[in-house]
């Protein structure tokens, strides 16, 4: 099954129907940060598929620098300005990439699946939220491979997948639960499952909001992963 090619993303940030961004931080990145960073400081962490989540932000707050991919101008255009950065612009291999004047907050813009490890690599961490849900099932090996050559050997990969009962809908976002995630990962990576806790608990209700009213069983799961060596 495919996805949303590139021009269906960029017309989707055109009309502003965007409805995956939140304008808070995501929950779970806080609950978990602990156990996915401790207190390791001036970490290197990718964001891809980035869009203009505040999660980055909240990331550089932490003292990280953060280095995101997004297809959309207009995504990384609003990140910079509705966080007043200072900013410059230059090309790149496979497009433009914006940087912050003090350089700790990197956008590539461009094609997730022409970005690799020869342009940057190295990544002590991963947040991959709305990201690998938002890959098309028949790429998502090759997006698995992608992420293990950008980690670095001691990064950790700190994930959001969910999974519903609903045989009807296709996504995005693609559903992917920790079975199928287990098998995506195997040889590559190692998981454990932080959380796998569905919408009858009010708070994941509250979080999967306008998902959650379609009366279905939806089923959040977060994963940290590590290179399986
Ligand atoms: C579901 S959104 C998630 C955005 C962000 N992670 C968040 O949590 O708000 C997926 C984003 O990926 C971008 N995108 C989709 N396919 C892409 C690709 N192949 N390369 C780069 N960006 C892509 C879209 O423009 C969109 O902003």
């Amino acid at each position: 099954m495919s996805g949303i090619n590139i021009g269906g993303w960029i017309q989707m940030w055109e009309k502003n129907a965007t409805p995956f961004h939140s304008s808070d931080v995501n929950m779970f990145l806080k609950r978990f940060y602990e156990k996915w960073i401790g207190d390791k400081q001036n970490l290197k962490i990718f964001v891809p598929l980035c869009g203009k989540s505040v999660d980055m932000r909240w990331l550089l707050d932490q003292g990280h620098r953060v280095i995101g991919l997004e297809a959309s101008s207009i995504a990384v255009a609003d990140f910079m300005e509705e966080n007043n950065f200072e900013h410059s612009t230059e090309a790149y291999a496979s497009g433009e990439v914006v940087k912050t004047k003090d350089g700790r907050c990197v956008i590539y813009k461009g094609d997730l699946f022409e970005f690799n490890s020869d342009i940057e690599g190295g990544f002590d961490a991963i947040w991959d939220r709305g990201s690998l849900v938002a890959i098309g099932p028949d790429q998502r090996e090759k997006y698995i491979q992608l992420m293990k050559s950008l980690l670095a050997p001691h990064g950790q990969y700190l994930i959001e997948t969910y999974y519903n009962d609903d045989p009807t809908y296709q996504g995005p976002p693609f559903k992917i639960d920790p079975e199928c995630l287990c098998s995506l990962l195997d040889g590559c990576f190692t998981s454990e499952v932080l959380l796998e806790k569905n919408n009858l608990d009010p708070e994941i209700a509250r979080y999967c909001g306008p998902l959650s009213k379609r009366k279905r069983l939806i089923t959040l799961c977060i994963f940290l992963v590590n290179h399986n060596s």
